[in-house]
């Protein structure tokens, strides 16, 4: 078997082996993977009715439970009004997973949000169990909300999109620390900023 040294991995067929940084593209490779369809895409727009206006509700739990978390509690209080500006966005970034809208300009507004984590060296050891938070606070409401039977496909299509979200975030990470790497940092957590932070200033 070729290992990643052979002459074969290396130049662009090695780095899009890596990642493929293409948004589009790989969005759609992960609604294959995950079966995601349009009559999921319709279900999260529906739902968005009932979830939409806990977005705000969601924000506050959320970052009480990273505010509880000594190390993610000093990044989110390291800067003046940054918690506040955070309600917001997260906020937005809720309602946009009920839109029914899941495309190329979706897919780069996820890779933009791992890689501005990625830029503050907020890795997958944060990000993963924060998105099962997420997870845990809306099937809490859906349960609450929804009728029996509606309950197993809203979890369904919710779920596609929630692993849909981590792998376009989780990418993004890939694709910064492979620049930080190349860039000539040794340093896995420098190599990850100062990469996000290359991608960032490009964008
Ligand atoms: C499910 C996981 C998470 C989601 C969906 C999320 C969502 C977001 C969004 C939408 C932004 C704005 C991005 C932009 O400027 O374009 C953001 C920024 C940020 N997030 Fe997260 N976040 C998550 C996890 C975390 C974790 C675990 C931390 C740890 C402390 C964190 C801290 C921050 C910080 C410090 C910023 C930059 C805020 C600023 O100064 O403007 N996030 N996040």
């Amino acid at each position: 078997m070729r290992g990643p040294a052979s002459p074969a991995w290396t130049g662009r067929a090695r780095d899009r082996y890596i990642c493929p940084v293409d948004p589009g593209e790989l969005l759609d490779l992960l609604k294959r993977r995950t079966g995601f369809t349009e009559a999921h895409a319709a279900l999260l727009r529906e739902l968005g009715e009932v979830m939409v206006p806990i977005a705000h509700e969601v924000a506050l739990a959320f970052y009480d439970y990273l505010g509880r978390d000594p190390e993610l509690g000093a990044i989110l209080h390291a800067e003046p009004g940054r918690v506040e500006r955070l309600y917001r966005t997260f906020a937005r970034w809720y309602g946009e997973l009920f839109s029914g809208v899941y495309d190329r300009a979706y897919a780069e507004r996820r890779r933009r949000i791992g890689l501005v984590h990625a830029r503050l060296g907020i890795g997958p050891r944060a990000m993963i169990p924060a998105m099962g938070i997420v997870q845990e606070l809306s099937l809490e409401h859906m349960r609450m909300a929804l009728r029996g039977h509606e309950v197993y496909s809203a979890v369904e299509a919710f779920e596609k999109l929630v692993a849909m979200e981590v792998a376009l975030i989780e990418e993004s990470y890939l694709e910064a620390l492979s620049l930080g790497l190349s860039l000539g940092h040794r340093d896995l957590t420098q190599a990850l900023k100062e990469g996000a932070s290359a991608l960032l200033s490009r964008a």
